[in-house]
C-alpha cells in the first residue's frame, strides 16, 4: 500500500487485533497524505500533518460529505464541500457552517505499522442518519 502525498482508497478487512486495527507501515504515510479506510463500520481518514498521524471520522459533521480532499492547514482539515473546520486532535468544530465535533480515533506505531483504535461497541455514524449541524 502506497501513499506517498497522494490519497488512495483502502479497505481494512479482518485485521483487527482488540481494539487497535492494523492500517499500514508509518513511512508509507507520508506529509500531506491521506488514505481513506473503512474499520467496523466507520469510514476513517488518516492523514499526516506535521509530522504527526491523526485519524478522523472521514465526515463532516454538517452535510455528511466526506472529508477527504480537504485541505489540512493549522492542525485543522477543512471540509472540501462548505469549509467547516475541525480540530484533527480532537474533532472539535472550528470553523462554520459546522457546529458539531467529528469522531477521532487513537493512532499507535507498533513497530513500524500504524494502528488506529476504534471503539469495540461503537456506534458508527455513516451516511445521512448521523447528527447535523445547521
Ligand atoms: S458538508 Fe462539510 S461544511 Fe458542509
Amino acid at each position: 500500500m502506497s501513499c506517498s502525498g497522494g490519497k488512495i482508497m483502502a479497505t481494512i478487512m479482518a485485521m483487527s487485533e482488540g481494539e487497535f486495527h492494523k492500517v499500514a507501515a508509518v513511512d508509507e504515510i507520508a506529509e500531506g497524505a491521506e488514505l481513506e479506510i473503512s474499520i467496523g463500520g466507520w469510514d476513517i481518514l488518516v492523514c499526516r500533518h506535521g509530522g504527526k498521524i491523526y485519524a478522523v471520522e472521514n465526515r463532516c459533521s454538517h452535510r455528511h460529505e466526506k472529508l477527504v480532499h480537504g485541505r489540512l492547514r493549522r492542525g485543522r482539515i477543512i471540509c472540501p464541500v462548505h469549509g467547516a473546520h475541525f480540530d484533527l486532535a480532537s474533532g472539535a468544530a472550528c470553523g462554520p457552517p459546522a457546529t458539531c465535533p467529528i469522531a477521532t480515533f487513537a493512532v499507535r506505531n507498533c513497530g513500524g505499522i500504524l494502528e488506529i483504535s476504534v471503539p469495540a461497541a461503537s456506534t458508527p455514524r455513516m451516511g445521512p442518519a448521523a447528527a447535523a449541524s445547521p
